[in-house]
């Protein structure tokens, strides 16, 4: 059995302030074109959610859009990807930045780059609130990182184990009892 820990590993207050210059920094590079978020569900959601109110201070107004990527079950990834459900908007031709709460093993990234490239995107972006490379499989990268941390299980804002904790404003680490 896995229990959350009591102490917040990032507080809602570090994640804004983080997140607040991590979108100065999009909005320096991506502000001349427009842009097509594209969020990962379901981690990505609460992620997302503020990543466009901040874009929207920074006078960015983008389409805003969700893939629902799947492949965990409890605190290990299976490894098989399904695509459970695709956007509706049109991404060829276009600037997408995708969303996501974390890079992991990195198999969720390439497959939605690969994914939207397929679609015809013209460029694809990408923006993680976290970052653990330390469990990377395969070699990719995102253009925007909020927090590299070490290989812990980390839920709260929108991560999950076996689907709970998503709610939580902070994030947290859920380890052995
Ligand atoms: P990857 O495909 O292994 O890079 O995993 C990415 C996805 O796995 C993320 O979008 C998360 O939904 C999930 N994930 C990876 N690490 C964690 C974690 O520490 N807590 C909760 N979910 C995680
Ligand atoms: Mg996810």
């Amino acid at each position: 059995m896995l229990k959350l820990h009591q102490e917040p590993l990032i507080t809602e207050l570090e994640i804004k302030v983080r997140m607040g210059q991590m979108v100065l920094d999009i909005a320096r590079d991506l502000r001349h074109r427009e842009l097509t978020v594209i969020g990962i569900l379901r981690g990505s959601f609460m992620f997302t959610a503020d990543l466009v109110r901040l874009l929207y201070i920074n006078d960015i107004h983008p389409l805003i859009d969700f893939v629902f990527v799947t492949s965990y079950d409890g605190t290990e990834s299976t490894g098989e990807l399904r695509l459970l459900k695709e956007m509706s908007l049109e991404v060829e031709g276009k600037l997408v930045l995708i969303a996501d709460d974390i890079l992991d093993t990195g198999k969720t990234m390439k497959f939605a780059q690969d994914f939207l490239k397929e679609k015809g995107a013209e460029q694809v972006k990408s923006c993680v609130l976290l970052d653990k490379p330390a469990r990377r499989l395969v070699p990719v990268q995102a253009d925007y990182v909020g927090f590299t941390i070490d290989d812990v299980f980390v839920v709260g804002y929108g991560l999950d184990y076996n689907g709970r904790y998503r709610d939580l404003p902070y994030l947290g680490v859920v380890e052995e009892e």
